[in-house]
This record gives structure tokens, sequence and C-alpha cells, in this order.
């Protein structure tokens, strides 16, 4: 195995009705909180309600923030981050899913360290500032996916320059996640199918990404993908089984922690190729997942076969002996899980045509360029042309 270090500093909190703690959790970090969640009328409300309830009885001040969309930007983020320091606030608890929770990073470390959210983001050839620290930050998932309740990633969307990109830093990292599976029991279908899909992805990104040969690496991996295989299935049959919530959100704990990912987060170019689609037409972030993977799989099968063919026979029942053709079948495998759950989505099905494709494939190789680690092989530079390529498989 490769050399790693590893640091889990947020402190989790996990079991059913848990969210009822966070009262006394967060008057350990605070006075005055902001609660960046949904606008009223979502399914949320009671949680949000609750939330605001249990943080008053214990004696802390409260302001609500509900303005923030999916794919977070910056015009709303400021004005978040404007409201924060008018309110004299001194405490973020994101309550919400992987978009609130990024965006929740950026409030906390931007109204910390002053000026606008973008000012601290590097991007084409805008140079961000250094945060000078940030706001202690809590976060309560509301679905389980981006993981990004327990690490030091965000992404965020500038209104005006319509670009999007990931960013990193020590001060985004939350102090306590509270994950609370009662309240992920009420996750609609087609968030659920996209949520579990993108804690697949997150996993295969980090199996695959290493050439390295690490039973204790891989195992870990093999046995988090078919958890997420059997509870997906489960989440199916009853959409509200907590027990089965809970198990795909501590996959989407540790598989976006460096627990798993042992500073490899984010160095394989499977999200960056996906981001343009949110980036250019919103698409929700797990939607995209859904899309790009199989033809991810198909095109970059030969990059490193042996990693592929191994996933494929640890986890989808291929039985070829030979690498090279057992790493090309794993694709056709995923296909027919995403087919089995109904989730498998083309370009077509949610209308993007081919009319932007140059443009998105500079976009995702500027961003994987950012995020890449190159001493790992599996983490390979990728071409415009490549990306063409599997834009035109998605279709
Ligand atoms: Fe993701």
């Amino acid at each position: 195995m490769t050399p790693f270090n590893w640091c889990f500093p947020t402190k989790l909190i996990y079991g059913q009705g848990r969210v009822c703690e966070v009262g006394t959790i967060a008057a350990q970090y605070g006075k005055k909180v902001m609660i960046a969640t949904y606008t009223p009328g979502s399914a949320l409300d009671p949680v949000i309600n609750k939330v605001k309830s249990v943080l008053l009885a214990a004696g802390l001040d409260v302001t609500v923030f509900a303005g923030i969309e999916p794919n977070p930007r910056t015009q709303a983020i400021d004005k978040a981050v404007e409201i924060f320091n008018a309110e004299k606030c001194d405490l973020i608890i994101a309550l919400g899913g992987g978009s609130i929770i990024d965006a929740s990073k950026y409030i906390a470390a931007t109204a910390f360290s002053g000026g606008k959210s973008w000012d601290y983001v590097t991007c084409n050839e805008h140079v961000g500032r250094e945060y000078t620290g940030a706001f202690p930050i809590i976060t309560i998932p509301t679905v389980s996916a981006s993981g990004s309740e327990v690490n030091a990633s965000g992404v965020i969307k500038n209104t005006e320059t319509k670009e999007k990109t990931l960013s990193y830093s020590p001060y985004y990292l939350p102090k306590v996640a509270i994950v609370d599976p009662e309240i992920l029991a009420s996750v609609p279908l087609r968030l659920t199918q996209d949520s579990c899909i993108d804690i697949f992805s997150h996993l295969v990104e980090l199996y695959l990404c290493d050439e390295d040969e690490s039973e204790f690496s891989d195992r870990t991996t093999e046995g988090m993908i078919l958890c997420v295989k059997d509870n997906f299935e489960k989440a199916l049959d009853d959409l509200g089984d907590a027990k089965v919530r809970g198990e795909l959100a501590l996959c989407s704990v540790y598989s976006r922690s460096n627990f798993k990912a042992r500073e490899h987060l984010d160095c394989m170019s499977m999200h960056a190729i996906q981001m343009p689609l949110s980036t250019h037409y919103d698409l929700p972030h797990g939607r995209g997942m859904v899309i790009i993977i199989p033809a991810y799989l198909e095109y970059l099968a030969d990059v490193l076969p042996h990693r592929w063919a191994k996933l494929a026979r640890r986890c989808f029942g291929v039985t070829e002996t030979d690498d090279a053709k057992a790493a090309k079948m794993l694709s056709t495998e995923v296909v027919k899980w995403f087919k089995s759950t109904n989730s498998f989505l083309t370009l077509g099905d949610v209308s993007i045509p081919d009319e932007k494709f140059k443009k998105m494939a500079q976009d995702a190789v500027r961003i994987h360029s950012v995020n890449r680690v190159t001493s790992h092989k599996g983490a390979h530079s990728i071409s415009a042309a490549d990306v063409l390529a599997i834009y035109k498989l998605c279709k």
C-alpha cells in the first residue's frame, strides 16, 4: 500500500433520534446559530422545526437561512454571509444535502475571513486568497451521498461567470456530524437512486485509482460497495426503513472520509467529467454520476485492467480469468445493476444535447488538473478528446 496520513477530526454522532442532541452539542461551539437549510414547504419541515426548537430550548439564538439551491451559488452564499455577520452568528448548522453542507463551509469560512466567497476559490486564471479561519460547522445530512458532512471539500458555482469548481480547506472540516437515519428515511425515490449511485461512484474512484494491491484497502472498499448494493435494493422495497438508511449513511460517511480515501480523494477524473453537466444544465450531481459511470468504466478499462477486473470479479460476479476481458465486463455489469434498480439514464433521458460537449470537455480537463494526484496511476491525465468520447458514449 502507498504511504498515507489519516486524520478524522470530525466527531461523528450516529443513531436514530440523535438529532435531539443538537442543542447540547451546539452549545459547546456557539451562542447564536445560523441554520442553513431548505425553504419551507418540503418534507423536511418537521425536522427543521425540531432542530430549531431544540436549539432554542438549549438557550441558543437561531437565524434560519433558506436560500441555497442545488449546485450552491456564490450569490446565495454571499447573502448568507452578510446575514451571518449582521446577526453576529458564531456557529453554522448545515441541515440538508451536499449542496447545503458545501455552501455552509463557504459561509463559515468567508464570514470569518471577510470578503466574498469566490475570493478564496482558485479557478482558471482566478487565484484564491487564503482563509484566516472559519466559524464552527455542525452538519446534519438529510441525504446520504456526498459525504461532505465529514470532509474538507466543497463545490461552488460562480453566479456571474457560470464557473463551477471544488475547493478544499482544513477550515471546511465540520466539528460535528450528526447522522440520524430517521431523518434520511424521508428521501424520495429518484433522489435515493441518484444518491446510492453517487456513494458507489466515490467507492469506485478510490478502488480504481490505486494500482497497489492491498487486501485491507480493497476488502474495506468491496465491503462498502456490497453494502451499498444490498441496502439500495432494500431501500427500493421500503424507502422509509431507517435501518437500511443507516447502513447507506455509513457507506456515505466512510467513502468520502480520509479513512478510505487515504489522500486519494478526487484524484480520478470521473467527478470532473460529471461536473460540467451540473454547471451547464443544472443537473443534480448524483444524477450526472448515474449517466457518466458506465461510459467512464467502459472507455478507460485499459488504464489499470487488473484493478477493473478485480472489482468486476469481487463485486459483480464476473468469473472471466483474463484481466483485459474481465475489465471490459465491469461496465456491462454496472449497467445491468443500474437497470435492475431502474436507475439507468442517458444524456438523452435528461434532455442534454451534444452542442456544448466541446466546452464541457475543456471544463472537465481543467477541473481534473486542479485535483489530480499524479502519483496514482489510476488517476491518469485525461484529454479533452477522451472526455468528448466519454460524453458521446453517454448519449
Ligand atoms: Fe459524488
